[in-house]
């Protein structure tokens, strides 16, 4: 981003999930360019340190540190935005949390935990933040999705399930948002070098490219600027344009495809099915997330 631009001088922005990864470079990106920004996280300790790099650019940037699984949090992120520096401008929904694993070993809470904090967490803020950018005439509502939504690989049911909700949810907003002055952004980071893949219990498939963050901030902030709806990152990655390419033209071969990159093997179903042959479900039903021995 050109540093003579002024487009974010002064502008409020939030980017929750800021203590690693992509939030981390969008805030740094944001606070070069003159932003005022409110850095959302659980780890305070790397809140702070983050907060004394912004400083340096954008001396009020600041952070607020708590769960975003939590309704509570996720609305007083916003009001207190608003409260401290009277405005709210750019919303970066950011922070999620992944779930590689084998379906039958994910119980409905972890599910749930996936949902809260990858979709609802995006939910609550959103329209905590409509109110406010709709009085003040303006607003960036920006929601980072996944390319796994768009061409889900094996083993990321609810992960894929929670970024899905999120696509529908900012295609809506996008839409029911005309006339407001407050425009949505939809942003599907593809493999990014960031601590999120040491958080996989169950280690991924994907050994190919990984792509750094400030990749990702720098199409943020373009994608603020420029108002646009949607964008995949890389941009010109050939694999991911080809993936999604054929994810219309063939989808029942991507899908056969990718089930052999990573596949559910046939020991650990076995071993979930003598389970239920040993079980008396009419006695005690079985749940999933119950298998893991
Ligand atoms: N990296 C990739 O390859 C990739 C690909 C596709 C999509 N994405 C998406 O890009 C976004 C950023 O991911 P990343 O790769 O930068 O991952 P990351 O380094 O693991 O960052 C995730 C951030 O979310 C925060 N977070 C997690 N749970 C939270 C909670 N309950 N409350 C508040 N903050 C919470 C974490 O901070 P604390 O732990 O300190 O709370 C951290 O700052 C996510 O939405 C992810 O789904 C990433």
């Amino acid at each position: 981003m050109n540093m003579t631009d002024k487009s974010f001088t002064d502008k409020v922005v939030i980017v929750t999930g800021a203590s690693s990864g992509i939030g981390r470079d969008t805030a740094i990106a944001f606070a070069k360019q003159g932003a005022v920004v409110i850095t959302v996280a659980r780890r305070e300790e790397l809140l702070k340190q983050l907060t004394e790099e912004l400083q340096a650019f954008s001396p009020r940037s600041t952070y607020l540190c708590g769960d975003l699984g939590n309704k509570d949090f996720s609305h007083k992120i916003i009001d207190k935005t608003v409260q401290d520096f009277g405005r709210l401008d750019i919303l970066v929904n950011n922070a999620a949390i992944p779930m590689h694993r084998f379906l039958y070993n994910i119980s409905v809470e972890d599910a749930e935990q996936v949902f809260q904090v990858n979709f609802l967490s995006c939910l609550w803020t959103c329209f905590a933040a409509i109110p406010y950018m709709m009085k003040q005439g303006s607003g960036t509502l920006v929601n980072i999705s996944s390319f796994a939504s768009k061409v889900p690989p094996t083993h990321e049911t609810i992960y894929v399930a929670s970024k899905a909700a999120l696509n529908g949810f900012t295609q809506g907003l996008w839409n029911d948002l005309k006339g407001s002055g407050i425009h949505a952004v939809l942003l599907h980071p593809g493999p990014i070098d960031t601590e999120i893949w040491d958080k996989l219990d169950d280690p991924g498939a994907y050994d190919g490219a990984l792509y750094p963050p400030s990749l990702v901030a720098d199409e943020i902030l373009r994608a603020v600027k420029k108002k646009t709806f949607e964008v995949v990152v890389p941009r010109k990655s050939f694999q991911l344009i080809l993936a999604r390419v054929m994810s219309v033209l063939a989808p029942s071969l991507v899908r056969k495809g990718i089930a052999k990159m990573d596949p559910i093997k046939e020991v650990e179903l076995n071993q979930v099915k003598q389970v239920l042959a040993n079980a008396e479900l009419d006695k005690n039903p079985v749940r999933m997330g119950s298998f893991k021995r």
